[in-house]
């Protein structure tokens, strides 16, 4: 007989009930993983307060809070602090522990950071509050855990391990990631101090019976707890937790309803019933959870529904179990293909993904990895000619042939190494150590180059992940810059306006209008929205007028730099490089960001020399020079955003 069968037994179903022989424990990931996975990681610290108090009542094992990509939509986006929302939402939990998704080396950024960032990183974020620290390396390469997890013990926080479950063939198997692969790094881990150990299968891949076996087959192995993050995306999730718990798993990550499902976690809810009066009883009150929801759904969700993909009407993605394609992933490659107009060539980058993948050493799908295979390959496509592949190599593979980002799981193809590290600054030959032996200290350099617009390490440590939305950031934190509009927050009474306006249109009542004479201006903060009603499209402007302006957010700190700073300037619009004047012309071969250009007005250029670096969906490509020139025109600075076609520079 199974020891680990769930049981049923005598009980009381009250609220108050007695805890039950062995409860499952709940990790919540609506405030991080939740909104990232379906509101594009836009949550905002005043919309996590309403229902702060309620959640620290549950009884959760911990909250997530923090980590992953909230640091960077949080200042990028958001125009939030990422520190202040730690302590703000501290000040409201006080009993449940907080959780945060730390990509190892990595930080919250998206390379490896110098050891002397990565230790600061990790003191500074226990200091503001952080308990658990979830740490995954993409490569599964735990030499990039070194760092950080001494760091982590030495502030005597809960260091969770994380083993990034990817696969080759549609079930657990293959040649490469097998059972005993798992148990092997399960072993490390623990060999590692791992407080914790989390299954991370950020795709939604493991199938119930697989995760029955690998839950064994791991507390068979080690003594740490065993964890399961299974994202929903594939409609397995609830399935895999179910069999997890047959198999003895300790803990599990779910979501409130409005955050769960689609490419996020399963909910707590059905969870809860379905344990009720067994053994492994949650022990929640589904009571305290509906009003939770209830908050949720009528008070903060309708300011995001816009940012949810309903352009399906599925709510499972079965790409995901044809392709093994990360559900993330998948949004990313279709929106960077609609951006360039080659939605059709989804096919072919297809086909052309498991190829990159394995010829890059068979790497986890995981950010940033997905990211990398997923630039690559979408490049690959568009760029490649029949007698030339992997043509636009980006930055970050470069880097990943060179061995930055540290082991992958096979050797990367022979070929495309050379090819890749041709040039390459930091020598041809790839290294085999520990990839931030070979990165100098990096916080003295960035805290000469930020000067005294980072007031403090937090500040630094934001422009040292981030350099140049980091720094457009400290300047509107210290009013050297004004904040555009689009970062502002939206409020509830703009949302049901906005509903109303839909409704009207549903009806057919939206007619067009010619504006009235007696029509007041279009003030600056006139905010344009796109409203599709049934495949017709409205373009809608809303101004707020007094009574309906933002709200002042209740978190915002005061500026703690003196008030010296210069008026903020007014926002330029960026210009593209003079069309009139006569050369070669670099155009932007995708929207993006500017990070840098590298040469100045009048520079001599060589043919293939690095004209500007481009960073698009995170990635940065290298636009080089298609022959000889001088530089002539440049048009566009660091940071700002550039659509396709848009004229770089003439040489
Ligand atoms: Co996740």
């Amino acid at each position: 007989m199974n020891e680990n069968a769930v049981k049923t037994v005598p009980i009381n179903y009250s609220a108050d009930r007695p805890p039950a022989e062995n409860p499952v424990k709940i990790m919540d990931l609506s405030l991080r993983d939740g909104h990232q996975s379906l509101f594009a990681t836009r949550g905002r610290t005043e919309d996590m307060i309403p229902v702060a108090e309620m959640m620290d009542e549950v009884g959760f094992w911990a909250m997530e809070t923090w980590g992953g990509a909230t640091f960077d939509t949080m200042h990028r986006f958001l125009n939030e602090d990422p520190w202040e929302r730690l302590r703000v939402l501290k000040r409201y939990i006080k009993k449940t522990p907080f959780s945060m998704l730390l990509r190892a080396q990595n930080l919250v950024g998206y390379r490896n950071y110098a050891d002397d960032v990565a230790v600061a990183f990790v003191e500074r974020t226990a200091e503001n509050g952080m308990d658990i620290f979830r740490t995954f390396d993409a490569l599964n390469d735990y030499r990039n855990f070194e760092t950080v997890v001494k760091a982590i013990k030495k502030s005597g926080k809960h260091f969770q391990g994380c083993i990034c479950y990817t696969m080759t063939e549609p079930r657990l198997g293959g040649d490469v990631y097998t059972l005993d692969y798992y148990v092997k790094k399960a072993k490390e881990l623990e060999s590692m101090g791992a407080d914790s150990i989390c299954i991370k299968d950020m795709a939604g891949l493991i199938a119930p019976y697989d995760a029955y076996t690998l839950v064994k087959a791991l507390k068979a192995a080690v003594k740490a707890p065993i964890h399961l993050h299974s994202h929903f995306t594939s409609g397995m999730a609830s399935m895999s937790q179910l069999k997890a718990i047959e198999a003895g798993v300790d803990i599990l990550d779910t979501c409130m309803t409005p955050y769960a499902y689609r490419t996020s976690h399963p909910a707590i809810e059905p969870l809860v019933m379905a344990l009720l009066g067994t053994n492994r009883d949650i022990g929640f009150d589904i009571h305290k959870l509906a009003a939770i929801n209830e908050t949720l759904e009528k008070q903060i969700l309708p300011k995001y529904r816009h940012l949810l993909d309903d352009s399906k009407i599925s709510i499972i993605d079965i790409n995901v179990l044809l392709h093994q394609t990360p559900g993330g992933m998948l949004s990313n490659l279709v929106n960077q293909l609609r951006e360039m107009d080659a939605l059709d060539r989804l096919d072919d980058v297809f086909r052309e993904l498991p190829r990159v993948r394995k010829e890059l050493g068979q790497i986890p799908l995981v950010t940033p990895t997905s990211q990398i295979v997923g630039v690559q390959t979408v490049n690959n496509v568009l760029h490649d000619t029949p007698d030339e592949r992997y043509k636009m190599i980006t930055a970050q593979v470069k880097d990943l042939c060179y061995g930055l980002y540290g082991k992958t799981a096979i050797p990367i193809d022979p070929e495309l190494q050379k090819k890749a590290l041709k040039g390459y600054p930091r020598g041809e030959k790839p290294i085999a150590c520990r990839p931030a032996e070979v990165l100098e200290s990096e916080l003295e350099k960035a805290k000469k180059e930020i000067g005294d617009l980072a007031a403090d390490m937090d500040d630094l440590l934001i422009y040292a992940q981030f350099p140049v939305t980091g720094k457009k950031f400290l300047e509107w934190k210290y009013g050297r810059a004004e904040p555009p509009e689009s970062v502002k927050p939206i409020t509830l009474d703009f949302v049901k306006k906005q509903e109303a306006l839909i409704k009207k249109a549903r009806a057919g009542e939206l007619v067009e209008k010619k504006t009235a004479e007696n029509a007041p201006q279009k003030s600056e903060k006139t905010r344009a929205f796109n409203v599709f009603v049934d495949g017709e499209y409205f373009s809608v402007d809303v101004d707020p007028t007094g009574e309906t302006a933002p709200v002042v957010s209740p978190i915002a700190a005061p500026p703690r730099l003196p008030a010296a700073a210069p008026a903020p300037a007014a926002v330029p619009v960026p210009k593209a490089a003079d069309n009139a004047v006569q050369g070669n012309k670099l155009l932007a071969p995708m929207p993006g960001m500017i990070v840098a250009y590298k040469k100045n007005i009048g520079d001599a250029v060589a043919k293939g020399e690095t004209l500007v670096i481009l960073e698009a969906m995170k990635m940065e490509n290298a636009l080089v020079a298609s022959c000889d020139g001088v530089i002539k025109s440049i048009g566009f600075k660091q940071g700002d955003t550039v659509p396709k076609g848009a004229t770089l520079c003439v040489y």
